[in-house]
């Protein structure tokens, strides 16, 4: 018999039962639930609308019910269509008549509002704790490699040399900032909604701000009807989650890059790399192709989710059920793959002597020579072209800017001197850019001293 079933003559079509039932997905935040129910029932105690006895019988109930279920010894149920009710049922059984006061001055609405509020605390925590575990290899492998030259490129084309602690240290910044917004999200994810109960609140004497202390929430939500439909939240968590994804898939991306044979940037280690049933020599980055691709799914939530909340007018619609698939994938998604990539980055191995000679070829120093013409006096726009004729006749030739001689050189300008050789040597490119945010060994590892203090903070505080 469904909780519900006094106004109805008939029993549900199994059709009905089953398209309706949320349970295989929404028994994921039994823990939640069962919490909030102890805050609640602990509350109406308090407020005399349950009596000390009856409260106590139902947190003891309740508590006994979390540890069946965490030893298996219960069975969530489809009749019982979502875990609220399964728990409700259970209680039921468990402790009888004085069970059925439980949802006394609740509705599933508050409550399944203030489940998913709590779970998504916690993965908000986790995936927090991961970002920050991610940024931690990234700064490792920073400081080992801060002399290591590697081109730099733009369009993929060699641009301007730069060090590979450069490069890293930009994805410490792309994660900082995913770590900002998260923090950001949590705040909004922090307000109780309990006592909003299905629409318009609830006549009984409710201390709201009792549950929210007993289940650490930062504040109560301030309208009933935005309470019980709102998930802004999960929006929220799934837009900056796709925004996380977008920076793993271009790190991956790189990776993947990097690991051709073409590139040789870099071997992933065996045991974060796999092989090909077919071709015996293989050995592939699929795990970097895997978080490239699951990118695709965490959109594919963020979309879900926004989808299924445009235009539901107030307050509560069933399409809110649907919330919960995609929100678990997205957190699911972003966890593994933040859990993947950082053993396989800090147990690759980059080829610098690849990089460094890399990034001699492809004329990287190419705007250090035309820097070095402007500080003789010519002006930048006719040192490009200067330069650009120097490349051409590099081209030609097949040799690099270093190996043109002082006669030729100065065939293009007399203002070229034998300073030049020093000047457009490619570490010497790097050490010039010092300018705060720049490539230059010093500047880097002042930027990663930086870096190890800001992550220090933030490990040492949750998210707030
Ligand atoms: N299983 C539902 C959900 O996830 C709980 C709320 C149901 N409320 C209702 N009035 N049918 O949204």
């Amino acid at each position: 018999m469904k909780l519900w079933s006094g106004r109805f003559t008939k029993a549900s079509d199994k059709l009905t039962e089953d398209f309706n039932a949320s349970i295989a997905v929404d028994q994921r935040m039994y823990r939640q639930d069962i919490a909030g129910s102890i805050a609640h029932a602990t509350m109406l105690a308090r407020q005399g609308i349950l009596t000390p006895e009856e409260g106590d019988l139902i947190v003891t109930g309740l508590k006994e019910i979390q540890q069946e279920l965490e030893e298996g010894k219960l069975e969530f149920t489809v009749e019982a269509e979502d875990v609220h009710m399964n728990i409700e049922t259970f209680l039921i059984r468990k402790i009888g008549e004085v069970g059925k006061k439980l949802h006394t001055a609740r509705s599933r609405n508050d409550q399944v509002a203030l489940d998913v509020r709590l779970y998504l605390r916690d993965e908000i925590q986790a995936v927090r704790n991961l970002i920050i575990d991610l940024q931690q290899v990234i700064l490792d492998l920073a400081s080992k490699h801060r002399q290591s030259i590697m081109p730099g490129y733009t369009h993929l084309q060699k641009a301007q040399p730069v060090t590979l602690a450069h490069h890293l240290m930009a994805y410490f910044e792309m994660l900082r900032r995913d770590l900002g917004r998260l923090d950001d999200c949590f705040k909004r994810t922090n307000s109780m909604p309990l006592g909003s109960g299905a629409l318009a609140g609830t006549g009984f004497p409710l201390d709201r701000e009792l549950v929210k202390e007993k289940l650490g929430f930062e504040e109560i939500t301030r309208n009933s009807l935005d309470a019980v439909s709102d998930r802004d939240f999960a929006v929220e968590f799934a837009g900056l989650a796709s925004i996380l994804m977008m920076h793993l898939s271009r790190f991956a991306e790189e990776i993947i890059l990097w690991s051709t044979e073409e590139f040789g940037f870099v071997e992933l280690d065996d045991a974060f790399s796999t092989g090909s049933s077919i071709m015996p020599q293989k050995k592939n980055p699929d795990l970097a192709e895997l978080v490239r691709g699951k990118t695709g799914r965490v959109y594919g939530d963020l979309i879900t989710l926004l989808t299924l909340m445009k235009s539901l007018p107030l307050a509560y619609n069933k399409d809110m059920q649907e919330d919960k698939e995609a929100l678990f994938d997205a957190v699911d998604t972003v966890k593994k793959s933040l859990m993947v990539l950082a053993p396989m980055l800090s147990s690759a191995k980059f080829r610098t002597d690849r990089m460094a000679s890399a990034a001699r070829g492809g004329f990287t120093n190419a705007t250090d020579l035309a820097d070095y013409l402007v500080n003789k006096g010519l002006p930048f726009r006719d040192a490009h072209a200067v330069v650009g004729r120097a490349v051409l006749y590099c081209i030609q030739k097949g040799i690099s800017l270093e190996e043109v001689d002082l006669a030729t050189y100065r065939d293009f300008t007399p203002l070229i001197e034998k300073d030049v050789y020093p000047y457009i040597d490619v570490l010497q490119c790097v050490i010039r850019r010092q300018l705060p945010g720049g490539p230059a060994p010093d500047t880097v590892e002042q930027a990663i001293k930086e870096a190890g203090e800001w992550l220090r903070r933030v490990k040492n505080v949750s998210a707030e």
